[in-house]
């Protein structure tokens, strides 16, 4: 088995994506996720000790190492670093050959890719000016709230109706959400309202590269339901969810690693 590493350190959470290859089959052997903190750098080393100590292996028997995501640029243990897009197309590729859209909204931007049959990118747009619309603006309304991001997606299921969140600023917003609350309007229907609030921007920002189907979501933020389903009613056509979203970059970055060796 040979083994390729994907590093990939975002604003919220660094994680590593172990890929083992054998006879050109390709594999997800170990993964981690860990909040990066204040040095990334530190973090990413952290994971790869943790991985490679799990898997019985030492840093000579990985091949190559890619990183990507926002603290790519200052890393000690590798030279080889690639765009958070090209990763993200390229790891969800892998899993949904079908894909020709990919949003991926993590803790401070949220982008989306559009992918062409070979899994190149094509096209893309970002939004990384503002945190309305991110995981950021999700974390702000979780502590208003006080209600746990893990389970913002099981109270949206449940809650039969929501309430417009009309400012788009999140400073703004959370102001709203606390006049909401005081109004005695149920948490059920803020959390939907937020949910919905996070999918519409989404929405806007899809709509200006074209969604075509297949459309994957990537990042942390997928794992939260509700903004996955209240997206898939907005768009009108079903969003695959990876069984773990937030790894995609990290894998994507893994198979760049694979391509440079050889
Ligand atoms: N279990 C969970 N349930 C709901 N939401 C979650 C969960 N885990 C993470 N999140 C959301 O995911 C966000 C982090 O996503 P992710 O790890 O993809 O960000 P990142 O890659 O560090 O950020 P960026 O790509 O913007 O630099 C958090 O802000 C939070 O909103
Ligand atoms: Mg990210």
């Amino acid at each position: 088995m040979k083994y390729y590493l994907g590093v990939d350190i975002g604003s919220a959470t660094a994680k590593i994506v172990l890929l083992g290859s054998l006879d050109s089959e390709d594999s997800i052997v170990d993964y981690e996720i860990k909040e990066t903190g204040p040095d990334g750098n530190k973090t990413a080393r952290e994971l790869i000790d943790n991985v490679l100590s799990r898997q019985k292996l030492s840093l000579k028997d990985i091949k190559e190492i890619v990183v990507t995501g926002y603290g790519r640029i200052r890393v000690d243990f590798s030279h080889n670093s690639k765009t958070e897009i090209s990763c993200h197309a390229k790891g969800i590729y892998f899993l949904f050959p079908k894909v020709r859209t990919v949003i991926d909204i993590g803790g401070q931007d949220s982008k989306v890719i559009k992918v062409g049959k070979n899994g190149t990118v094509l096209d893309f747009v970002m939004n990384d000016k503002c945190a309305a619309g991110t995981g950021r603006f999700l974390e702000v309304m979780s502590k208003v709230l006080q209600v746990s991001l893990k389970d913002f997606g099981d109270i949206h299921l449940k809650a039969p109706d929501y309430v417009e969140i009309t400012n788009i600023c999140t400073v703004f917003a959370e102001s709203e959400i606390i006049t909401l609350i005081s109004e005695g309007v149920s948490k059920e229907k803020i959390i939907k309202g937020i949910n919905y609030s996070v999918a519409k921007r989404a929405l806007s920002l899809a709509k200006r590269v074209g969604i075509e189907e297949e459309v994957v979501i990537s990042g942390g933020v997928a794992k939260n339901m509700g903004v996955v389903k209240a997206l898939e009613e907005l768009i009108g056509v079903e969003i695959k969810v990876p069984s773990e979203p937030q790894i995609m970059g990290a894998l994507g970055a893994a198979l760049f690693a694979k391509e440079i060796s050889q």
